[in-house]
């Protein structure tokens, strides 16, 4: 195991590349299982989850090439209908083939993801839209049993105690495509990543109206066919970067990111005094000394990304004044707070909020990586601080961030790895 160590404090200037979204090029690549034909699918990050994902599709049948960041997916022999606990279990994303094989197949064996330190994490809108098209499901040790003889059309409404879902909206798309009839998906998931993977399913020949928005309608069809695809930018890469930008007081411009996804964020910067705008399709963001202290509350997409809380949090650690913040997609992804007290910060939970108190400088120290989006902010954190942080557990890391090390070296940081 390795650990990644930062000597922080140093200002940062240049520029910042992003990559391929890793959460559109997981249901997307789950999406191949759609087609027998070959689907060539460029911008897909490398990274330890979409590595996952390629496993997964070759344990399922398919023939996966992946040179660059060029993916070619095909197929030679029938699809196997089993999802192995081993890589369902690691990552979540991977749920997602449920609807192509149950689609493909009529039937599937799936290992159930379970929960993880950001919250639950059920999946019970899943299965409800997956029961509404015709699919029959039992749980016997750990597996969902899928059959269905006929996927048919129906209206499915998709909204949960926590608004709607972004991978229970892929995984009923993905079967409704190839049902029979006319499936309406209410209070679908509206993030660009759905509205990606909507892309890619029209590319391959389906029939879906509403892109982006919360009513999908999706008439079913009998085949689909292979697809050239590109993924959309990391609209999390981006924002994470961004919001590095600002809590360590640097001028950084940031390539290849699309502005129309970070609104939210945007919005919520310019409230703080960060000005990030579009110069030669270069996203530039600008920051001052004295950043003001600003309050968040998470929603599903348009609203503030819960995938951008943790990050959002270190910034504000190091704001002068008192700012909330809240979390209403995962109420209890808090597991940062004791990290980033560890450097110095002076944030407190009270019962949905995290209080945070800011304070002049944080101080390097030994943390803990917990989850992506947590160890994105003890980067940001320990980038800011004023001498060494080692961040543990770094694998968590190399789930999210390409060339993360590389990318925080080309613009100032002094980071390197360590074996632990
Ligand atoms: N939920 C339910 N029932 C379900 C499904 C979800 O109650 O059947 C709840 C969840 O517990 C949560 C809320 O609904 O409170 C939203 O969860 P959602 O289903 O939208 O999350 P997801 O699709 O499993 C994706 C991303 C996450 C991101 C969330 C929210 C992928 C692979 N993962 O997860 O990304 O946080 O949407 O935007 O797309 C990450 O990249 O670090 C990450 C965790």
């Amino acid at each position: 195991m390795e650990k990644l160590v930062i000597e922080g404090g140093l200002p940062l200037k240049g520029t910042v590349e992003i990559s391929g979204s890793k959460n559109s090029a997981l249901p997307i690549l789950a999406a191949t299982l759609l087609t027998e034909d070959e689907c060539v699918i460029r911008n897909v990050p490398r990274l330890r989850d979409t590595l996952t994902m390629i496993k997964l599709l070759k344990s399922l049948g398919k023939t996966v090439d992946f040179t660059d960041n060029v993916l070619k997916v095909s197929q030679k022999g029938k699809l196997n209908h089993v999802a192995d606990y081993s890589l369902v279990s690691t990552m979540r994303g991977s749920f997602c083939v449920l609807g192509p094989l149950v689609a493909k197949l009529k039937k599937a064996k799936v290992s159930l993801p379970g929960g993880c330190v950001i919250g639950v994490r059920p999946v019970d809108l899943h299965l409800k839209g997956l029961k509404a098209l015709g699919t029959k499901m039992d749980i016997d040790g750990g597996y969902i049993h899928a059959r269905a003889a006929q996927l048919k059309g129906r209206h499915v409404y998709l909204g949960g105690v926590f608004g709607s879902s972004v991978l229970a909206t892929a995984n009923v798309m993905m079967a409704a495509v190839l049902a029979q009839g006319e499936t309406v998906i209410d209070s679908a998931a509206c993030e660009p990543e759905i509205e990606d993977l909507t892309d890619f399913l029209i590319g391959m020949g389906a029939k879906i109206k509403g892109k982006g928005g919360p009513r999908l309608v999706i008439t079913g069809v009998k085949k689909l066919k292979g697809i050239k695809h590109s993924v959309i930018p990391d609209r999390i890469e981006a924002g994470t970067y961004i919001i590095l930008a600002a809590a360590t007081r640097s001028n950084l411009s940031i390539k290849g990111a699309d502005l129309t996804h970070l609104a939210a964020l945007t919005d919520k910067l310019e409230e703080a005094g960060v000005k990030v705008f579009e110069e030669n399709k270069i996203l530039k963001v600008k920051t001052k000394k004295t950043i003001k202290p600003v309050s968040v509350t998470t929603y599903p997409y348009p609203g503030f990304p819960t995938d951008l809380q943790a990050q959002f949090m270190a910034m504000m650690a190091l704001c002068q004044g008192v700012s909330v913040i809240t979390d209403k997609v995962y109420p209890d992804r808090f597991i940062h707070i004791a990290e980033l007290n560890r450097m110095g910060a002076n944030i407190r939970r009270e019962g949905v909020n995290a209080i945070v108190q800011g304070v002049k400088t944080l101080r390097g120290a030994p943390v803990m990586a917990s989850d992506l989006r947590a160890s994105a902010a003890l980067v940001i954190a320990g980038v800011a601080a004023k001498g060494k942080t080692e961040i543990h557990r770094i694998y968590h890391l190399e789930r999210g961030y390409e060339n993360l090390d590389a990318k925080l070296s080309a613009i100032g940081a002094k980071v390197w790895r360590e074996k632990e």
